[in-house]
Protein backbone atom coordinates (compact mmCIF):
# COMPACT_ATOMS: atom_id res chain seq x y z
CA UNK A 1 0.00 0.00 0.00
CA UNK A 2 1.25 3.32 -0.99
CA UNK A 3 2.36 6.06 2.14
CA UNK A 4 -0.89 7.32 3.31
CA UNK A 5 -1.03 10.49 5.69
CA UNK A 6 -3.28 9.78 8.67
CA UNK A 7 -4.96 12.43 10.34
CA UNK A 8 -4.97 10.82 13.61
CA UNK A 9 -8.27 12.41 15.46
CA UNK A 10 -8.99 14.66 12.28
CA UNK A 11 -6.16 17.12 13.85
CA UNK A 12 -6.31 19.84 11.23
CA UNK A 13 -8.54 17.92 9.11
CA UNK A 14 -11.43 20.94 7.73
CA UNK A 15 -14.15 18.43 6.51
CA UNK A 16 -17.28 20.72 5.80
CA UNK A 17 -18.54 24.17 5.54
CA UNK A 18 -20.08 26.12 8.26
CA UNK A 19 -21.99 29.58 8.51
CA UNK A 20 -23.32 29.09 12.09
CA UNK A 21 -20.28 29.73 14.48
CA UNK A 22 -15.76 30.57 13.77
CA UNK A 23 -13.40 29.53 16.61
CA UNK A 24 -10.17 31.98 15.10
CA UNK A 25 -7.30 30.18 17.73
CA UNK A 26 -5.33 33.26 16.49
CA UNK A 27 -6.77 36.20 17.80
CA UNK A 28 -8.35 34.35 20.66
CA UNK A 29 -12.11 34.54 19.37
CA UNK A 30 -15.12 33.01 18.88
CA UNK A 31 -18.42 34.18 16.77
CA UNK A 32 -21.41 32.62 16.14
CA UNK A 33 -23.52 33.96 13.13
CA UNK A 34 -20.81 36.58 13.48
CA UNK A 35 -21.36 38.21 17.13
CA UNK A 36 -17.90 37.77 19.21
CA UNK A 37 -19.59 35.70 22.11
CA UNK A 38 -18.80 37.85 24.75
CA UNK A 39 -20.74 40.67 23.12
CA UNK A 40 -23.37 37.98 23.50
CA UNK A 41 -22.83 36.67 27.15
CA UNK A 42 -22.86 40.48 28.17
CA UNK A 43 -26.01 42.01 25.91
CA UNK A 44 -28.01 39.35 25.37
CA UNK A 45 -29.56 36.55 27.50
CA UNK A 46 -29.47 32.30 26.36
CA UNK A 47 -33.10 32.56 24.80
CA UNK A 48 -31.81 35.28 22.02
CA UNK A 49 -28.58 33.34 21.28
CA UNK A 50 -30.78 29.91 20.75
CA UNK A 51 -32.62 32.57 18.23
CA UNK A 52 -29.76 33.88 16.69
CA UNK A 53 -27.79 30.57 16.37
CA UNK A 54 -30.87 28.90 14.56
CA UNK A 55 -32.21 31.98 12.31
CA UNK A 56 -28.75 33.31 11.59
CA UNK A 57 -29.96 36.88 12.90
CA UNK A 58 -30.77 38.06 16.33
CA UNK A 59 -34.57 38.68 16.97
CA UNK A 60 -36.47 41.90 17.28
CA UNK A 61 -39.15 41.93 20.64
CA UNK A 62 -42.07 40.24 18.72
CA UNK A 63 -39.95 37.90 17.34
CA UNK A 64 -37.85 36.94 21.08
CA UNK A 65 -41.21 37.22 22.46
CA UNK A 66 -43.00 34.47 20.09
CA UNK A 67 -40.07 32.31 20.23
CA UNK A 68 -40.00 32.46 23.97
CA UNK A 69 -43.83 32.03 24.23
CA UNK A 70 -43.23 28.73 22.00
CA UNK A 71 -40.30 27.58 24.56
CA UNK A 72 -42.24 28.18 27.82
CA UNK A 73 -45.25 26.44 26.33
CA UNK A 74 -42.94 23.33 25.76
CA UNK A 75 -41.26 23.11 29.09
CA UNK A 76 -43.73 20.19 30.19
CA UNK A 77 -43.18 16.47 29.66
CA UNK A 78 -45.48 13.59 30.08
CA UNK A 79 -46.55 11.30 32.27
CA UNK A 80 -44.68 8.15 30.80
CA UNK A 81 -41.56 10.05 30.39
CA UNK A 82 -41.23 11.48 33.91
CA UNK A 83 -42.23 7.83 34.91
CA UNK A 84 -39.14 6.98 33.22
CA UNK A 85 -36.86 8.75 35.09
CA UNK A 86 -38.13 8.07 38.22
CA UNK A 87 -37.39 4.96 37.33
CA UNK A 88 -33.89 5.03 37.05
CA UNK A 89 -31.31 3.75 39.13
CA UNK A 90 -30.31 6.35 41.77
CA UNK A 91 -26.86 6.09 40.92
CA UNK A 92 -26.61 5.94 37.53
CA UNK A 93 -24.65 9.11 36.06
CA UNK A 94 -27.20 11.70 34.99
CA UNK A 95 -25.52 12.08 31.29
CA UNK A 96 -26.95 8.50 31.13
CA UNK A 97 -30.61 9.36 32.84
CA UNK A 98 -31.01 12.51 30.15
CA UNK A 99 -29.41 10.35 27.28
CA UNK A 100 -31.86 7.80 28.13
CA UNK A 101 -34.60 10.94 28.30
CA UNK A 102 -34.02 12.22 25.26
CA UNK A 103 -34.19 8.71 23.34
CA UNK A 104 -37.98 7.93 24.91
CA UNK A 105 -38.93 11.61 24.40
CA UNK A 106 -38.15 10.66 20.65
CA UNK A 107 -40.69 7.17 21.32
CA UNK A 108 -43.23 9.97 21.83
CA UNK A 109 -42.90 11.93 18.71
CA UNK A 110 -44.81 9.59 15.97
CA UNK A 111 -43.87 12.31 13.51
CA UNK A 112 -39.94 12.08 13.66
CA UNK A 113 -39.36 11.22 10.32
CA UNK A 114 -40.47 13.94 8.69
CA UNK A 115 -37.80 16.35 8.14
CA UNK A 116 -39.39 19.40 6.40
CA UNK A 117 -37.87 23.18 8.08
CA UNK A 118 -40.59 23.77 10.06
CA UNK A 119 -40.58 20.52 11.78
CA UNK A 120 -36.92 19.96 12.22
CA UNK A 121 -36.88 23.68 13.71
CA UNK A 122 -40.43 22.98 16.11
CA UNK A 123 -38.48 19.63 17.32
CA UNK A 124 -35.24 21.63 18.06
CA UNK A 125 -37.27 23.77 20.43
CA UNK A 126 -39.04 20.81 21.47
CA UNK A 127 -35.88 19.88 22.84
CA UNK A 128 -34.54 23.05 24.38
CA UNK A 129 -37.81 23.41 26.45
CA UNK A 130 -37.80 20.03 27.75
CA UNK A 131 -34.44 18.75 28.04
CA UNK A 132 -34.02 20.96 31.44
CA UNK A 133 -37.36 19.75 32.72
CA UNK A 134 -35.84 16.59 32.38
CA UNK A 135 -32.60 16.98 33.78
CA UNK A 136 -34.30 18.77 36.70
CA UNK A 137 -36.78 15.69 37.63
CA UNK A 138 -33.69 13.57 37.23
CA UNK A 139 -31.74 15.70 39.98
CA UNK A 140 -34.76 15.89 42.47
CA UNK A 141 -35.61 12.43 41.87
CA UNK A 142 -32.15 11.22 42.56
CA UNK A 143 -32.05 12.99 46.19
CA UNK A 144 -35.83 11.65 46.62
CA UNK A 145 -37.26 14.87 46.23
CA UNK A 146 -40.34 15.60 44.45
CA UNK A 147 -40.87 16.85 40.96
CA UNK A 148 -41.32 20.80 40.93
CA UNK A 149 -43.49 21.19 37.19
CA UNK A 150 -41.50 23.98 34.94
CA UNK A 151 -43.28 27.68 35.31
CA UNK A 152 -43.83 29.33 32.44
CA UNK A 153 -43.71 32.56 33.87
CA UNK A 154 -39.79 32.47 34.29
CA UNK A 155 -37.03 32.34 31.99
CA UNK A 156 -35.09 29.76 30.81
CA UNK A 157 -32.23 30.00 33.59
CA UNK A 158 -34.74 31.28 36.61
CA UNK A 159 -37.28 28.25 35.72
CA UNK A 160 -33.60 25.60 36.02
CA UNK A 161 -33.57 26.53 39.47
CA UNK A 162 -36.45 26.88 40.74
CA UNK A 163 -37.01 22.88 39.06
CA UNK A 164 -33.97 21.79 40.70
CA UNK A 165 -34.41 23.90 43.93
CA UNK A 166 -37.43 25.43 44.69
CA UNK A 167 -36.96 29.08 44.25
CA UNK A 168 -35.04 31.27 41.69
CA UNK A 169 -31.62 32.73 43.15
CA UNK A 170 -30.56 35.96 43.10
CA UNK A 171 -30.25 37.75 39.99
CA UNK A 172 -26.58 37.67 39.75
CA UNK A 173 -26.87 34.04 40.25
CA UNK A 174 -29.17 33.50 37.21
CA UNK A 175 -26.92 35.93 34.99
CA UNK A 176 -23.81 33.54 35.54
CA UNK A 177 -25.73 30.64 34.80
CA UNK A 178 -27.32 32.30 31.71
CA UNK A 179 -23.93 33.18 30.61
CA UNK A 180 -22.20 29.96 31.22
CA UNK A 181 -25.59 28.36 28.70
CA UNK A 182 -24.54 30.90 26.38
CA UNK A 183 -20.79 30.01 26.40
CA UNK A 184 -21.27 26.56 26.05
CA UNK A 185 -24.21 26.76 23.45
CA UNK A 186 -21.92 26.33 20.49
CA UNK A 187 -18.48 25.46 19.06
CA UNK A 188 -17.80 24.76 15.22
CA UNK A 189 -17.10 20.79 14.47
CA UNK A 190 -16.23 19.96 18.43
CA UNK A 191 -16.50 16.02 18.96
CA UNK A 192 -20.17 15.91 20.00
CA UNK A 193 -21.60 18.62 17.26
CA UNK A 194 -19.66 16.47 14.57
CA UNK A 195 -20.89 13.03 16.19
CA UNK A 196 -24.27 14.70 15.59
CA UNK A 197 -23.26 15.69 11.91
CA UNK A 198 -22.33 12.16 11.26
CA UNK A 199 -25.73 10.80 12.28
CA UNK A 200 -27.61 13.38 10.85
CA UNK A 201 -25.88 12.52 7.79
CA UNK A 202 -27.42 8.84 7.32
CA UNK A 203 -30.48 10.72 7.27
CA UNK A 204 -30.98 9.47 10.74
CA UNK A 205 -33.94 11.59 12.69
CA UNK A 206 -32.65 14.58 15.35
CA UNK A 207 -33.39 12.00 18.51
CA UNK A 208 -30.70 9.66 17.50
CA UNK A 209 -28.49 12.47 16.50
CA UNK A 210 -28.98 14.32 19.80
CA UNK A 211 -28.49 11.41 21.92
CA UNK A 212 -25.20 10.52 20.09
CA UNK A 213 -24.02 14.19 20.77
CA UNK A 214 -24.83 13.76 24.68
CA UNK A 215 -22.88 10.27 24.65
CA UNK A 216 -19.82 12.06 22.93
CA UNK A 217 -20.03 14.82 25.59
CA UNK A 218 -20.22 12.49 28.29
CA UNK A 219 -16.28 11.66 27.87
CA UNK A 220 -14.03 13.69 30.31
CA UNK A 221 -11.51 14.17 27.50
CA UNK A 222 -14.80 16.38 26.30
CA UNK A 223 -17.58 18.07 28.55
CA UNK A 224 -16.88 15.32 31.20
CA UNK A 225 -13.93 17.72 31.67
CA UNK A 226 -16.18 20.28 33.76
CA UNK A 227 -17.16 17.94 36.54
CA UNK A 228 -13.57 16.17 36.69
CA UNK A 229 -12.38 19.59 37.35
CA UNK A 230 -14.08 20.12 40.31
CA UNK A 231 -13.35 16.97 41.57
CA UNK A 232 -9.98 17.68 41.59
CA UNK A 233 -10.43 21.37 43.05
CA UNK A 234 -12.37 19.16 46.06
CA UNK A 235 -9.63 16.77 46.02
CA UNK A 236 -6.48 19.78 46.41
CA UNK A 237 -9.30 21.34 49.18
CA UNK A 238 -6.68 24.00 50.14
CA UNK A 239 -5.30 26.87 47.75
CA UNK A 240 -2.05 26.83 49.98
CA UNK A 241 -1.46 22.94 48.38
CA UNK A 242 -2.91 24.44 44.90
CA UNK A 243 0.84 24.57 43.43
CA UNK A 244 2.91 21.56 45.05
CA UNK A 245 -0.03 19.34 43.66
CA UNK A 246 0.13 20.66 39.97
CA UNK A 247 3.74 19.77 39.59
CA UNK A 248 3.19 16.59 41.06
CA UNK A 249 0.34 16.01 38.69
CA UNK A 250 3.04 16.98 36.02
CA UNK A 251 5.47 14.85 37.04
CA UNK A 252 3.57 11.68 37.06
CA UNK A 253 2.57 12.75 33.17
CA UNK A 254 -1.16 13.35 34.18
CA UNK A 255 -3.93 15.14 32.16
CA UNK A 256 -5.13 18.04 33.99
CA UNK A 257 -8.81 18.07 32.88
CA UNK A 258 -9.78 21.33 32.43
CA UNK A 259 -6.32 22.64 30.16
CA UNK A 260 -5.88 22.24 26.89
CA UNK A 261 -8.01 22.13 23.62
CA UNK A 262 -7.49 20.84 20.20
CA UNK A 263 -8.21 24.32 18.33
CA UNK A 264 -7.26 26.97 21.13
CA UNK A 265 -3.24 27.22 21.92
CA UNK A 266 -3.12 30.43 23.19
CA UNK A 267 -5.60 30.60 25.96
CA UNK A 268 -9.94 29.79 25.33
CA UNK A 269 -11.88 32.97 23.90
CA UNK A 270 -14.31 32.23 26.70
CA UNK A 271 -12.55 31.71 29.56
CA UNK A 272 -12.17 35.54 30.25
CA UNK A 273 -16.05 35.98 30.37
CA UNK A 274 -16.30 32.82 32.26
CA UNK A 275 -13.92 33.32 34.89
CA UNK A 276 -15.48 36.96 35.40
CA UNK A 277 -18.65 35.15 36.38
CA UNK A 278 -16.99 32.19 38.52
CA UNK A 279 -15.36 35.30 40.86
CA UNK A 280 -19.07 36.61 40.93
CA UNK A 281 -20.59 33.56 42.37
CA UNK A 282 -17.26 33.62 44.68
CA UNK A 283 -18.32 36.94 46.17
CA UNK A 284 -22.12 36.33 46.71
CA UNK A 285 -21.28 32.72 48.66
CA UNK A 286 -17.78 33.71 50.14
CA UNK A 287 -16.42 30.59 48.89
CA UNK A 288 -13.15 32.25 47.87
CA UNK A 289 -11.12 29.63 48.10
CA UNK A 290 -11.36 27.53 44.89
CA UNK A 291 -10.72 30.81 42.91
CA UNK A 292 -7.42 31.21 44.76
CA UNK A 293 -6.75 27.80 43.89
CA UNK A 294 -7.66 28.98 40.63
CA UNK A 295 -5.20 30.95 39.61
CA UNK A 296 -2.46 29.15 41.73
CA UNK A 297 -3.28 25.87 39.24
CA UNK A 298 -3.34 28.12 35.98
CA UNK A 299 -0.29 29.90 37.09
CA UNK A 300 2.63 26.50 37.56
CA UNK A 301 0.45 25.29 34.33
CA UNK A 302 1.33 28.02 32.15
CA UNK A 303 4.70 28.15 33.93
CA UNK A 304 5.67 24.92 33.20
CA UNK A 305 3.88 23.65 30.25
CA UNK A 306 2.38 26.44 28.36
CA UNK A 307 -0.55 24.86 28.73
CA UNK A 308 -4.09 27.77 28.96
CA UNK A 309 -7.42 26.53 30.94
CA UNK A 310 -10.51 25.97 28.72
CA UNK A 311 -13.75 26.74 29.49
CA UNK A 312 -14.59 23.89 31.46
CA UNK A 313 -12.12 25.47 34.22
CA UNK A 314 -14.29 28.32 35.48
CA UNK A 315 -17.48 26.67 34.64
CA UNK A 316 -16.70 23.75 37.11
CA UNK A 317 -16.11 25.60 39.91
CA UNK A 318 -18.89 28.21 39.08
CA UNK A 319 -21.60 25.52 38.96
CA UNK A 320 -20.26 24.31 42.16
CA UNK A 321 -21.04 27.66 44.19
CA UNK A 322 -24.39 27.97 42.64
CA UNK A 323 -25.14 24.56 44.21
CA UNK A 324 -25.49 21.96 41.40
CA UNK A 325 -24.40 18.41 42.68
CA UNK A 326 -21.00 17.63 40.78
CA UNK A 327 -21.85 15.31 38.39
CA UNK A 328 -25.11 17.84 36.86
CA UNK A 329 -22.42 20.06 35.38
CA UNK A 330 -21.96 17.66 32.07
CA UNK A 331 -26.26 17.53 31.53
CA UNK A 332 -26.09 21.30 32.17
CA UNK A 333 -23.57 21.63 29.28
CA UNK A 334 -25.89 19.22 26.94
CA UNK A 335 -29.22 22.03 27.80
CA UNK A 336 -26.99 24.75 26.19
CA UNK A 337 -25.78 22.79 23.73
CA UNK A 338 -28.43 21.52 22.26
CA UNK A 339 -28.75 25.19 20.51
CA UNK A 340 -25.27 24.70 18.63
CA UNK A 341 -26.10 20.77 18.17
CA UNK A 342 -29.50 21.62 16.30
CA UNK A 343 -28.19 24.23 14.64
CA UNK A 344 -25.62 21.99 12.87
CA UNK A 345 -28.29 19.06 12.73
CA UNK A 346 -30.43 21.47 10.74
CA UNK A 347 -27.08 22.81 8.34
CA UNK A 348 -26.15 19.18 7.86
CA UNK A 349 -29.67 18.11 6.62
CA UNK A 350 -30.01 20.80 4.47
CA UNK A 351 -26.77 20.52 2.27
CA UNK A 352 -25.93 16.76 3.21
CA UNK A 353 -23.82 14.27 2.22
CA UNK A 354 -23.00 10.89 3.90
CA UNK A 355 -19.71 11.25 6.08
CA UNK A 356 -17.51 8.20 5.86
CA UNK A 357 -13.74 8.69 6.05
CA UNK A 358 -11.42 6.12 5.18
CA UNK A 359 -9.06 3.98 7.07
CA UNK A 360 -5.33 2.79 6.06
CA UNK A 361 -5.38 -0.77 7.19
CA UNK A 362 -2.74 -2.20 9.85
CA UNK A 363 -4.00 -5.85 9.90
CA UNK A 364 -2.56 -9.22 9.03
CA UNK A 365 -2.32 -10.24 5.21
CA UNK A 366 -4.60 -11.73 3.17
CA UNK A 367 -4.76 -15.43 4.37
CA UNK A 368 -7.03 -18.54 3.62
CA UNK A 369 -9.80 -19.52 6.20
CA UNK A 370 -9.03 -23.41 7.37
CA UNK A 371 -11.87 -25.46 8.44
CA UNK A 372 -12.21 -25.91 11.93
CA UNK A 373 -10.85 -29.03 12.39
CA UNK A 374 -7.77 -27.78 10.76
CA UNK A 375 -7.43 -25.15 13.26
N1 LIG B 1 -2.78 18.32 31.11
C1 LIG B 1 -1.50 17.96 30.92
N2 LIG B 1 -0.92 17.91 29.70
C2 LIG B 1 -1.68 18.24 28.65
C3 LIG B 1 -3.03 18.62 28.77
C4 LIG B 1 -3.57 18.65 30.07
N3 LIG B 1 -4.84 18.99 30.26
N4 LIG B 1 -3.54 18.89 27.56
C5 LIG B 1 -2.56 18.68 26.68
N5 LIG B 1 -1.45 18.27 27.33
C6 LIG B 1 -0.16 17.93 26.74
C7 LIG B 1 -0.18 16.46 26.32
O1 LIG B 1 0.25 15.62 27.36
C8 LIG B 1 0.73 16.49 25.15
O2 LIG B 1 2.06 16.55 25.64
P1 LIG B 1 3.23 15.71 24.93
O3 LIG B 1 3.29 16.26 23.54
O4 LIG B 1 4.40 15.98 25.79
O5 LIG B 1 2.77 14.27 24.96
C9 LIG B 1 0.44 17.82 24.47
O6 LIG B 1 -0.02 18.67 25.52
C10 LIG B 1 -0.62 17.73 23.37
O7 LIG B 1 -1.78 17.13 23.95
P2 LIG B 1 -2.83 16.27 23.15
O8 LIG B 1 -3.63 15.47 24.13
O9 LIG B 1 -2.15 15.52 22.04
O10 LIG B 1 -3.70 17.39 22.48
P3 LIG B 1 -5.10 17.18 21.82
O11 LIG B 1 -5.29 18.32 20.91
O12 LIG B 1 -5.27 15.81 21.27
O13 LIG B 1 -6.06 17.24 23.10
C11 LIG B 1 -7.50 17.88 24.78
C12 LIG B 1 -6.85 18.29 23.47
C13 LIG B 1 -8.59 18.89 25.14
C14 LIG B 1 -8.17 16.51 24.63
C15 LIG B 1 -6.43 17.82 25.89
O14 LIG B 1 -5.87 19.10 26.06
C16 LIG B 1 -6.99 17.30 27.19
O15 LIG B 1 -7.06 16.08 27.38
N6 LIG B 1 -7.37 18.20 28.14
C17 LIG B 1 -7.97 17.80 29.37
C18 LIG B 1 -9.45 17.50 29.19
C19 LIG B 1 -10.27 18.74 29.01
O16 LIG B 1 -10.13 19.71 29.75
N7 LIG B 1 -11.17 18.68 28.03
C20 LIG B 1 -12.07 19.78 27.72
C21 LIG B 1 -11.73 20.35 26.41
S1 LIG B 1 -12.67 21.81 26.07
Amino acid sequence: MSEVNVKKGLDGVVVDETSISKVMPDINSLVYRGYPVQDLAENCNFEEVAYVLWNGELPNKSQLAEFSKKERSLRGISKNLTQVIQSFNKECHPMDSIRTAVSYLGTEDSNHWDNDGDEKMNRAINLLAKIPTMIAADFRTKKGQDIIAPDPHLSFSENFFKMCFGEVPAKEVVKAFDVSLILYAEHSFNASTFTTRVITSTMSDMYSAVVGGIGALKGPLHGGANEQVMHMMKEIDDPDKAESWMLQALKDKRKVMGFGHRVYKNGDSRVPTMKKYAQKMADVTGQQKWMLMYDRLEKVMVEQKNIHPNLDFPAGPAYYMMGFEIDFFTPVFVMARITGWAAHIIEQANNNRLIRPLSAYTGHGERKVKALADR
